[in-house]
C-alpha cells in the first residue's frame, strides 16, 4: 500500500485560516528565524516552567521592546508561543522549531539555500535552468559550486544532505553486508561519508568514490584524515561526460544521486552503469520516495524539496514518486531484485541486477 494524501474535511472558516497560513508563511518564517537567531526560542525553552514576560525577554535578549513585541505577536498567532497570565511559553510547535534536528535542518536549508532563489521558480521552470542560483555565483548547476558556496549556505546544504542520507546509511550497510560483495563504487560519493562508514563497517571491502573533481578534493582530505587511503580510492568524473565508469565493482552504490538529474540524464546514467557492470553485480539505489513513506510529514518534506532542485540546483530534477523511478530503472534494462523501505528517516534501498544485454533503451 503506497502513501497518498487524502482530502481533509474542513469548514470554510478553517480552510480560509489555512490559506492565510500559506499567504503569510514567508513572514512568519522570517519572524521565527529572527527569534531563533536572537536566542529567544532557546530562552523560552530554558524557562519552560515559569515562562517569561515581555520585559524579561527584552532584558535577556538586549533587543528593543518594539522588535520583541512584533516577533512574539507573530509567534503567538502561529501557535509557536503561548501567552498565560502575561508570560510567554514555548508551545509544542515552538519546541520542534527550536530542538527537532529534522525541523532545524529543513528550516536552515530553506532560509540559507532556498529563500532568495525561490523567487525565480517560474523563470527556472520556463528555462529549465536553476534561475535562483545566481545569488551564489555564476554556475550551470549547484554541484561544482558546493565547496565554494558562502559559508552559511554551504553549512546548511551539507547539514540537510547529510541529515537525511546519514540516517539511512547504517541500516543500508547491514543489507549490503548480506550481499557478500567486496568492492563498492560509490557514485556521487560527495565528501566520502558513506564510503568511510562502509570501509569501517565492511572491513574487507575496497571502495571507490566517484564524483565531480571539486567534491573529490574534499573526499580525498577526509579519506586521508581517516587513514583509509589503502581501502578507499577516488575517481573524478562528470557522469554526463563520455568518460566511462571504472569497471569490475560488485556493488554500484548511488545515494541521493539520481534525484540530481533530469529523467533523460537518469536513463543515460543507468545505461552507463549497466554497461560497467558484471552479471553478478548489484546496483544499489538509495532515495527518499514520497509515496513509499509511512508518515505524512515525511511525504510532505520530500515533495517540497523538489522545487529546490528546479530553482537552485539544476532546473531539471526532482524527488521521486515510485512509478517515475521504477520506469526509468526498467527502461535501462536493470532488473529490480528487491526494495527495502523505511531506512533511517524514510529512504528506500532499491537493489537491482543486470539481466540481459542492453541494446539501447527499451
Ligand atoms: C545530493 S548529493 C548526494 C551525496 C551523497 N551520495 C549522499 O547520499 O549524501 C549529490 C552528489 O552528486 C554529485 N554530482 C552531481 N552531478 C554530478 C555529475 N554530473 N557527475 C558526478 N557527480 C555529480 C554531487 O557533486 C554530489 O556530491
Amino acid at each position: 500500500m503506497y502513501f497518498n494524501f487524502k482530502p481533509k474535511e474542513k469548514s470554510a472558516l478553517d480552510a480560509q485560516h489555512e490559506a492565510q497560513k500559506i499567504a503569510f508563511a514567508p513572514i512568519i518564517f522570517q519572524c521565527v528565524r529572527v527569534l531563533k537567531e536572537w536566542g529567544i526560542l532557546k530562552l523560552l525553552y530554558e524557562n519552560d516552567k515559569s515562562g517569561l514576560s515581555h520585559e524579561e525577554i527584552c532584558q535577556e535578549s538586549q533587543k528593543s521592546v518594539y522588535s520583541i513585541s512584533l516577533l512574539l505577536e507573530s509567534a503567538l498567532s502561529a501557535d509557536i508561543v503561548e501567552l498565560k497570565n502575561d508570560r510567554y511559553f514555548l508551545s509544542k510547535v515552538g519546541y520542534f522549531l527550536q530542538n527537532d534536528p529534522m525541523t532545524v535542518s529543513n528550516f536552515d536549508f530553506n532560509h540559507y539555500v532556498n529563500y532568495l532563489g525561490m523567487y525565480h521558480l517560474d523563470e527556472a521552470m520556463e528555462q529549465g535552468k536553476p534561475a535562483g542560483l545566481k545569488y551564489f555565483g555564476d554556475w550551470q548547476t549547484i554541484y561544482p559550486a558546493l565547496s565554494k558556496l558562502p559559508s552559511k549556505v554551504k553549512e546548511s546544504w551539507f547539514a540537510f544532505d547529510h541529515f537525511y542520507s546519514d540516517g539511512a546509511f547504517e541500516a543500508a550497510l547491514k543489507i549490503l553486508k548480506t550481499l557478500n560483495h567486496k568492492t563498492v563504487l560509490d557514485i556521487g560519493g560527495n565528501t566520502g561519508k558513506f564510503s568511510l562508514l562502509c570501509a569501517k563497517t565492511l572491513k574487507d571491502s575496497t571502495i571507490c568514490v566517484a564524483d565531480l573533481p571539486e567534491q573529490i578534493e574534499s573526499a580525498q582530505i577526509n579519506i586521508k584524515k581517516a587513514l583509509l587511503q589503502k581501502q578507499i580510492t577516488t575517481f573524478a568524473i562528470d557522469i554526463l561526460s563520455s568518460l566511462p565508469l571504472p569497471r569490475g565493482y560488485n556493488i554500484v552504490w548511488m545515494s541521493q544521486f539520481l534525484d540530481c538529474f533530469s529523467e533523460e540524464d537518469i536513463l543515460k546514467i543507468l545505461t552507463k552503469v549497466y554497461e560497467s557492470l558484471e552479471y553478478d553485480s548489484r546496483v544499489c539505489i538509495l532515495e527518499p520516495i514520497w509515496d513509499r513513506q509511512r508518515l505524512e510529514t515525511s511525504a510532505f518534506c520530500i515533495i517540497n524539496t523538489s522545487p529546490y532542485f528546479t530553482a537552485i540546483a539544476n532546473g531539471k530534477s526532482r524527488m521521486f514518486k515510485w512509478d517515475n523511478l521504477k520506469n526509468l530503472i526498467e527502461k535501462s534494462s536493470l532488473e529490480i531484485e528487491c526494495v527495502h523501505d523505511n531506512l533511517g528517516f524514510g529512504h528506500s534501498l532499491i537493489i537491482c541486477k543486470k539481466i540481459k544485454e542492453n541494446n539501447g533503451n527499451k
